[in-house]
């Protein structure tokens, strides 16, 4: 089975999110079930300056606006993956963020940038590499939206199916929607601007292309699946996504062990495992340090590894801080984003440097860092498509303290009495987008941290969770040899 993957991101040579973890995780554990799967990028510096063995493998000339296009097979710098990378300088070759400006602004052309990404996924169906064509295009998120419409515009016109389609959607609320006049710039038929296609309030939608004409949608997990089929949470979007329900389905992401492990992991102070977890007060410790923060051993260091934006819900962080540190908690953020939250949570730092330590910016040491020292990771989102952080947490014995949504429901069951009787408690988890309920789970987490013995059972039972990537792999290939078929 060939199968190409399309995104914009993949760990380790570049990432902004999840995203990233998703992309650099899935091929490896689909080889690893016999599925020949490679990945297809844009030409941005951190794959052009960091893949090795590039083989040229068409040069496609002007297109989309760039005056020089080339396609390149590489391979990731430990070499597990088969990268397709488009060399386009004039789209591509641009400093720092993928999509957008110094100043944060989406980049104008954005929509031939990733017009050409889907294009291009469109033409490696088909003959553009004479020794490797896919038989399915996987698409993530809006950035590939496309590949299923040029797909299907190929199907029309020739009357031949090249590959069948797959569109993950890895978060609704990313759409790149476009006025209508870029329609006229990418290749595409005019007819295909409609409610049944890729039209969205007289606008081109990218997102909607891919879960219009891609054979099956997925999303990151079960619950997100259902919760975008509602108004609430649909973007806009619920109606097409409940048309579309049979071809809809969720899988769950995973962890990548040979990047989140604590028992591996080698950018962290101490390695453990669920039989020992002394290596972790090492990490504790050294987290303390690092951030300045006073010694202690008695009460919790809660954390907070994040994207600030409005879907992570931290303004509950900010309005709880208070529930936190008056019992002697501490608090450790690392996150970049939105300028007020930054600027609030670097002044409530500032106020109690002994309990309280926030770095701003992207920084993955300090992620594991934070991830291995800490107590307790919080995710308390307003929606979660899947989340990666909290199931970091669990490997690492960090119990996450989430709120009920998303794939945040699907991963962390709650400590309550009941579910701690049972031994299913593996964190903490409140329901509504409230300061009080939010409250009520930081207090949670006290009582527990102050019972050892339950704290240790709790930290065990999260640890020894099935979080690999073997079981979403195989529900990928179950359908990629579905759609195929
Ligand atoms: P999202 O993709 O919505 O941002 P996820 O929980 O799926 O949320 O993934 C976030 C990923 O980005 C995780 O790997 C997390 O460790 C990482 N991350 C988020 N913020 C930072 C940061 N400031 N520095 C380093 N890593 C970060
Ligand atoms: C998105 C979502 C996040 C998910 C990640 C990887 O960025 O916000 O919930 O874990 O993609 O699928």
């Amino acid at each position: 089975m060939r199968v190409l993957h399309v995104c914009s991101e993949l760990f380790p040579l570049l990432k902004t999110g999840g995203l990233a973890d998703v992309t650099g995780a899935l091929p490896p554990a689909l080889a690893e079930l016999g599925c020949d799967s490679r990945v297809l990028v844009p030409g941005f510096p951190a794959f052009m300056n960091n893949v090795i063995d590039k083989e040229l493998i068409a040069d496609l000339g002007a297109k989309f606006g760039a005056a020089d296009v080339r396609l390149y097979l590489a391979k990731t710098p430990d070499s597990s993956i088969s990268l397709y990378v488009i060399d386009a300088p004039d789209l591509f070759d641009r400093p720092g963020n993928p999509y957008a400006d110094a100043d944060n602004h989406a980049y104008a052309d954005n929509y031939r940038r990733f017009a050409l990404l889907g294009w291009v996924a469109a033409q490696l169906a088909g003959s553009l590499d004479s020794e490797w064509s896919a038989e399915v295009v996987h698409g993530h998120d809006w950035h590939a939206g496309l590949a299923p419409a040029y797909l299907k515009a190929e199907e029309i016109k020739t009357g031949q199916k090249l590959a069948a389609s797959i569109f993950t959607v890895h978060n609704l609320a990313y759409q790149g929607v476009f006025p209508y006049r870029v329609l006229a710039e990418i290749d595409l038929p005019i007819w295909f601007f409609n409610i049944h296609g890729l039209e969205f309030h007289g606008q081109v939608s990218f997102l909607k292309a891919g879960l219009f004409f891609a054979d099956k949608i997925t999303t990151v997990s079960p619950s997100y699946s259902r919760e975008i089929q509602g108004e609430e949470q649909g973007c806009g979007l619920h109606g097409l996504l409940q048309a579309r329900s049979h071809d809809l389905s969720g899988v769950l992401n995973g962890v990548d062990p040979a990047v989140w492990s604590p028992v591996t992991d080698s950018l962290i102070a101490a390695n453990y495992n669920t039989r020992s977890v002394a290596g972790k007060l090492a990490c504790r410790s050294a987290l303390q340090e690092y951030c300045g923060l006073a010694k202690q051993d008695e009460k919790p260091i809660f954390a907070i590894v994040s994207r600030l934006t409005e879907q992570k819900g931290l303004n509950l962080v900010l309005a709880g801080i208070d529930e936190i540190l008056s019992r002697g908690g501490q608090l450790v953020i690392l996150g970049s984003g939105d300028a007020e939250l930054e600027a609030a949570f670097s002044e409530r730092a500032a106020a109690n440097p002994e309990l309280m330590a926030v770095q701003l910016g992207y920084d993955e040491v300090h992620a594991h860092r934070i991830i291995a020292g800490s107590d307790v990771i919080m995710v308390p989102s307003r929606f979660e498509p899947c989340g990666l952080t909290q199931l970091y947490g669990l490997s690492y014995g960090t119990l996450p303290l989430v709120r009920k949504v998303g794939g945040l429901a699907d991963t962390v069951t709650d400590s309550s009495l009941e579910n701690l009787a049972d031994g299913t408690a593996s964190g903490f988890v409140f329901n509504g987008f409230d300061v009080a309920e939010f409250g009520a789970a930081v207090r949670r987490a006290f009582a527990l941290h102050a019972r050892k013995a339950e704290w240790k059972r709790v930290q065990k039972y999260a640890m020894q969770q099935q979080l690999g990537w073997d079981a979403a792999a195989k529900a990928y290939y179950e359908l990629y040899q579905q759609v195929s078929n």
